[in-house]
């Protein structure tokens, strides 16, 4: 049964990082949507870009899932509801799902988030400390009923009749309906 991690935490939490390490030893295609962002657009963060090219990689990570390779999302994910979805949308394509997160102190990752600045500009986007205490407010951690491989996901939040639904209003590059047929290309 082909694998889907998704990776958790916050910036400097070490998710790339940990992604690269498990791309290795499960032979798993790494997703990490910072790498495409800075290629397709030299290092600015156009709006609404982020969510349109997350999107078209969950519809590619989909796609490799269903062909029986194993993937890793390494996107953050910050929401529970994203998790969700995505815990649904792998077992929708026949894989199983590991949602890995990755706690980090906040002296930790301003540390780590500094010297990658200082050292490797080029792979990372620029973050003050007001940015780091903001998002860290806005972060829902994963409880222990999601870090269970085999809990059940729960249902999409009131108002969205399914994660799909739910997802396309997430994403909007991804399709309402789920995955196309494999090899149909859009009319
Ligand atoms: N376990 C670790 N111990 C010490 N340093 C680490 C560890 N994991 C990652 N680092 C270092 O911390 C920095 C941030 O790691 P990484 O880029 O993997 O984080 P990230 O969670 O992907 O961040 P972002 O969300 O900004 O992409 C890097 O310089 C990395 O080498
Ligand atoms: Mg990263």
């Amino acid at each position: 049964m082909p694998h889907l991690f998704l990776i958790v935490g916050l910036p400097g939490a070490g998710k790339t990082t940990r992604a690269a390490a498990l791309a290795v030893t499960h032979r798993a295609l790494r997703l990490t949507p910072d790498e495409w962002m800075i290629a397709l657009y030299d290092g600015v963060q156009p709006d609404g870009k982020r969510d349109l090219l997350e999107g078209r990689l969950i519809m590619v990570a989909l796609q490799a899932l269903h062909i029986g390779t194993n993937v890793v999302l390494d996107f953050g994910l910050w929401g529970r509801d994203e998790r969700s979805a995505l815990r649904w949308l792998a077992a929708s394509v026949g894989a199983s799902c590991t949602v890995v997160y990755l706690p980090v102190d906040e002296d930790v990752q301003r540390t780590r988030v500094a010297h990658r600045q200082a050292t490797a500009p080029h792979t990372t986007f620029p973050m003050s400390d007001t940015d780091l205490i903001t998002w860290r407010a806005q972060f829902q951690p994963p409880d222990t009923t999601e870090l269970n491989e085999s809990s059940p996901v729960p249902g999409p939040p009131p108002g969205w009749s399914s994660w799909p639904q739910w997802a396309a209003g997430r994403w909007p590059s991804l399709p309402p309906l789920g995955l196309p047929p494999l090899g149909r290309s859009d009319p």
